[in-house]
């Protein structure tokens, strides 16, 4: 689907997510990471199970596209010891300046989820909320995720699910006078350029080298459009749609459609640990 070089497209992404960090719409005045948390909490409340940051207690966690923090700051709270990369240094200055706030002493750097700079087998956890489909090379960043990973570790991955309601309502503005497909209006019409949606097979395949792959489709608020319309979708024929759209019916009839997939998997350990543990 790509019609841009690898490196242009990333560097498109690069631009996108540091001239507008994710979830800066959400910030509020004095205490704007505060509002952030909570504008998050109430549009995304599944991360803090999918998440389990309290189980990471002293474990060597790997937060890869951290955005502007909030749940970097939730691993470093659970006393887990959190590493975060991002490719856009604007939002990792915000994500530094949460963490200072909050009286912690972060460990962010700059870096590519598609060429991690740390050595094999580090991290306990390997943690990717909402970054990996809009990174070029999807793949490269799982195959990534896994050779980080110890034998044994869990890697908890949110990736864009196809078909969504998300998709087809960006289908339906970009799409059908466009003569685009679902995915392709999705690939350029959603956040950044190039973002990607998976089917539960397609991740399946993905991460074929994982063990005890567990996928959880969720539709959440998002999708009933409880969100605040992006910088894009300002003027008032958008606006009135926010306000019309059929939510009582949305909730009833699209359930399969949400536009999030919640995956955890493990890296299998060498045939030798399982039978001499
Ligand atoms: C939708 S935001 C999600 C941020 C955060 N995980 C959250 O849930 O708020 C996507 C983030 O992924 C980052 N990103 C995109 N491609 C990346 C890459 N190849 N390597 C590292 N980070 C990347 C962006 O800079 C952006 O901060």
């Amino acid at each position: 689907m790509a019609t841009r070089s690898i490196p242009s497209l990333k560097d498109e992404v690069r631009q996108f997510w540091n001239s507008d960090p994710c979830g800066t719409r959400y910030l509020e005045g004095e205490n704007e990471f505060e509002a952030h948390a909570r504008a998050r909490n109430d549009l995304e409340p599944h991360i803090p199970e999918f998440a389990q940051f309290a189980s990471a207690a002293g474990l060597r966690v790997l937060e890869i596209g951290v955005g502007m923090g909030a749940d970097y700051l939730e691993w470093l709270k659970a006393g887990a010891l959190a590493t975060g990369v991002d490719i856009s240094p604007a939002s990792l200055a915000k994500a530094r300046r949460r963490c200072e706030r909050a009286g912690f002493h972060p460990d962010l750097r700059l870096a590519d989820a598609e060429h991690l700079p740390f050595p094999a087998n580090t991290f306990d956890i390997v943690y990717s909320y909402g970054v990996m489909h809009h990174s070029p090379e999807t793949q490269q960043c799982l195959s990534e995720a896994y050779r980080l990973l110890k034998p044994g570790g869990t890697a908890r991955i949110m990736l864009y699910h196809h078909p969504s309601l998300t998709g087809a309502m960006l289908w339906l503005r970009y799409g059908v006078l466009g003569g685009k497909s679902l995915r392709r209006a999705v690939y350029d019409h959603l956040e950044s350029p190039g973002t990607k949606s998976y089917t539960k097979a397609e991740v399946r395949t993905m991460m074929a080298g994982f063990e005890d792959i567990r996928i959880k489709q969720v539709f959440s608020p998002g999708d009933l459009l409880l969100n605040l319309p992006s910088y894009r979708f300002q003027s008032w024929p958008y606006r009135l749609g926010w306000k019309l759209y059929p939510r009582f019916l949305i909730r009833k009839l699209a359930r399969r459609w949400g536009l999030f997939l919640l995956i955890s998997a493990r890296k299998p350990m060498p045939l030798l640990y399982a039978i001499m543990p």
